[in-house]
């Protein structure tokens, strides 16, 4: 069969089934599942918050990890590891390519607050080991710890941002190492050490959690007990409330990565026969372990033993970083061996944090390799150095809301929007019939014909909803810049054009890839 040069023969695979479903995994589990589900989850009516939380794993996580799945293998067939190139072959039009900018634009935008934020997790694994923080026990002292590190104050322990940039440098040169080694000996050899690593050093904090009983006998309520009760017990009456089901279901997005772009470059690089859909549950389940039974466990029942029930719903409602940031340090310190432990907290987070960065950087590289023709290496300089200077806002407006901007266009609002437009073209406009036989073939187990009504019209109306209620709850305040100091404006219109520039960039670069003869004459691979 005459097969154009970039046709799949010449694409990166996955190594090994296990090390494809570990790759899928490390993807999956990050920052968000040892910091942002505890907080989301305590804040939200605890053990209640599971019930919505698990609704929508159902109705929507699942659905749209087979979805992406099987649009990644599809696209892989053609030598597209990305959406541009997917789209174009599930809706033929023109526009579809350009719908598919936005599976670009929203890993990209998302890598460069997200390696900011991995990268203080390696400064304070250092801080921990070599004691730096040591003495500081109290939580204003943290916080301004935190803050000195961050350049938004300067104090003895951190005259400027320098400290924090060179973590930085290290972090970013990390990914763009192992981006650089290629898809089974760069990302699936990482997953392969990191995903052990993660299981290991959470199980063991997790078991010295189960132990701590009651660190101050002056103070009998705060005990580890309580700690799992205060996450697990329901509070039903939160769920009447909206919040709680925009809370968990975006939680559910953000944990699996859904939404984002970057499940379906990792499905790029299966073997056309290989299944998707037992591997699609491996990887959920894998993700839903490490998130309810370890992260659920960890941060928020210690900080009760240590700190009380009042204080931690203080600590929960200041957000992830307080509760990571702050009361986690503080609390190591007042434990044996507590350097150490700290240490293995934010070494776990680190390893968590930079698989999951690697898997937003993916997408862009595998676009320049394919459609550019780029190398590998010239692709992962290309991406680390864009990456590097979007990032360098992030970093020094860090004070003036930048990244919470960016973080609610890209990683609330904008994974919504693209799940919905996928749905539609995989389910609606490729068709269901064709979408069904995608997904299934190849597959391990049967599924039950009830996931395809399912997928067409439960999930999507489900993510119509879902966008409309967030646009009302917090899109409109967003927007329009409600409790935002003036001061900041300036700040909020760059991030916001920064966004539409990055937008307006993939778009271009996708009219340039679709001039290219190799781009448009691939054909479908028997
Ligand atoms: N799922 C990751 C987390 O829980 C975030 C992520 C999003 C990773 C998109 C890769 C791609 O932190």
């Amino acid at each position: 069969m005459n097969q154009p040069p970039s046709q799949p023969k010449s694409r990166e695979q996955w190594g090994t089934r296990l090390g494809l479903i570990l790759a899928m995994a490390a993807n999956a589990v990050g920052l968000g599942n040892f910091l942002r589900f505890p907080v989301q989850c305590a804040g939200n009516g605890g053990g209640a918050f599971m019930i919505p939380y698990f609704i929508a794993f159902i109705l929507l996580g699942i659905p749209l990890m087979w979805i992406e799945w099987g649009i990644g293998r599809f696209g892989g067939k053609y030598g597209h590891g990305t959406t541009p190139g997917m789209f174009h072959y599930l809706w033929k039009h023109p526009l579809a390519k350009y719908v598919g900018a936005i599976g670009l634009t929203i890993p990209f935008a998302l890598v460069i607050y997200y390696n900011y934020i991995v990268s203080w997790t390696l400064a304070y694994s250092v801080f921990s080991l070599t004691g730096k923080y040591a003495g500081i026990l109290d939580f204003r002292g943290m916080a301004d710890f935190l803050a000195a590190y961050q350049g938004k104050i300067s104090n003895n322990y951190f005259p400027n941002i320098m400290t924090a940039f060179l973590f930085f440098c290290i972090t970013h040169f990390c990914m763009m190492w192992i981006i650089s080694r290629g898809v089974s000996k760069g990302i699936e050899r990482l997953a392969k050490t990191a995903m052990p690593l993660i299981f290991v050093f959470g199980a063991i904090l997790v078991i010295r959690v189960l132990f701590l009983g009651t660190p101050d006998p002056a103070l009998p309520e705060n005990n580890i007990a309580n700690g799992f009760g205060f996450i697990w017990n329901p509070d039903f009456s939160m769920l009447k409330e909206s919040k709680v089901w925009l809370a968990a279901t975006g939680q559910i997005f953000f944990t699996l990565s859904v939404g984002f772009g970057a499940i379906q470059t990792y499905a790029s690089y299966l073997k056309p026969k290989d299944d998707v859909v037992l591997s699609g549950v491996a990887t959920s389940t894998t993700n839903e372990f490490c998130e309810v039974i370890l992260g659920g466990s960890i941060a928020i029942p210690v900080t009760v033993a240590f700190f009380g029930l009042a204080q931690t719903k203080t600590i929960a409602a200041g957000g992830a970083f307080d509760l990571g940031f702050f009361a986690m340090p503080i609390i190591f310190q007042k434990m044996f061996l507590g350097q150490v432990f700290g240490t293995i907290w934010f070494f776990l987070l680190f390893l968590a944090g930079v698989t999951s960065s690697v898997a937003m950087a993916q997408p862009i590289m595998a676009f320049l390799q394919e459609e550019f023709k780029t190398s590998r290496r010239v692709a992962a300089w290309i991406v680390g150095t864009m990456t590097f200077f979007f990032t360098l806002p992030v970093i020094f407006f860090l004070k003036h809301g930048f990244l919470n901007e960016i973080d609610f266009w890209i990683g609330t609002f904008g994974l919504v929007v693209f799940a919905i437009l996928e749905v539609v073209l995989f389910i609606w406009v490729f068709g269901a019939a064709n979408a069904w036989k995608e997904i299934n073939s190849g597959a391990d187990i049967r599924l039950p014909r009830f996931v395809l009504p399912l997928m067409k019209y439960v999930t999507l109306a489900y993510l119509v909803a879902l966008m409309v209620f967030w646009f009302i709850q917090d899109g409109w305040g967003v927007l329009t810049m409600k409790g935002v100091s003036a001061a900041d404006y300036p700040y909020i219109w760059f991030a916001r054009f920064m966004l539409i520039g990055i937008a307006a960039f993939m778009v271009f670069l996708v009219y340039i890839a679709w001039r290219k003869p190799h781009v448009i004459q691939r054909r479908v691979p028997e």
